[in-house]
């Protein structure tokens, strides 16, 4: 269900949002270009491909994806988020739907490559992994591709350290990644799990369905 104050939130953050990440030098953004050039990397687009990018906001791994040849959807409850992403990105398809509601028509398909760029540390941990493994059951092709980007850590431990380091900063109502446990989680939710850490505060996963034997 959506949280209303949240859209609002965004709606009300898409005027700044590129300002704010752009060469931003510390939490929680610190790094955001090189996580996008690493999701991108690690997406390993080829032309033709079908990509989604989820929490698309103004649009900027769409427009990546899109400039590497893939055939881009964005997806984001944010009205004003999505305008900003069409003004910028009129290649790609926007379609205005929140991750946790119904899944919308538009979208009920599978894609080559699935992105999602600081977006799904709005979801506890039990969430990631459940959507996570509803989008690579339901809307990945065979062989296809999850490349998560987001505010990470390598391990609760070394969460908990930059948690006393950026206190003032840190969104109580957020959910960044510890990449050890969350990764336990994911794969018990049986996905295969890569994880790399970019900055001190940002991380990258690829995530893909684990292969049956049989
Ligand atoms: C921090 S911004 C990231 C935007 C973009 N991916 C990027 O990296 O620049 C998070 C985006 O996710 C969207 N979002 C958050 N929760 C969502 C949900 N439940 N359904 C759809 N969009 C959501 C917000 O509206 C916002 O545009």
């Amino acid at each position: 269900m959506t949280d209303e104050s949240r859209v609002r939130l965004f709606n009300e953050w898409a005027a700044c949002y590129d300002d704010a990440v752009t060469d931003a030098a510390d939490f929680p953004f610190m790094g955001y270009a090189r996580v996008l050039h690493t999701m991108l990397d690690r997406a390993d687009v080829q032309p033709g491909m079908t990509a989604l990018d989820i929490g698309t906001g103004t649009g900027n791994v769409a427009a990546r994806l899109m400039a590497a040849g893939a055939v881009t959807t964005g997806v984001d409850f944010s009205a004003e988020m999505l305008a900003k992403a069409r003004e910028k990105v009129p290649g790609v398809t926007f379609v205005q739907a929140d991750l946790l509601g119904g899944w919308p028509d538009a979208l009920h398909r599978r894609f080559d490559r699935i992105t999602a760029a600081y977006v799904i540390h709005e979801f506890d941990a039990p969430t990631k992994a459940a959507f996570l493994a509803r989008l690579a059951a339901d809307h990945l092709t065979p062989g296809g591709r999850i490349v998560v980007g987001d505010i990470a850590f390598p391990s609760v431990a070394i969460r908990e350290q930059a948690y006393a380091r950026w206190r003032e900063a840190w969104d109580e109502s957020e959910y960044y990644w510890a990449a050890d446990v969350d990764g336990d989680r994911l794969r018990a939710a049986g996905l295969c799990v890569a994880y790399e850490q970019i900055s001190a505060c940002a991380g990258v996963f690829v995530i893909e369905a684990a292969r049956s034997d049989g």
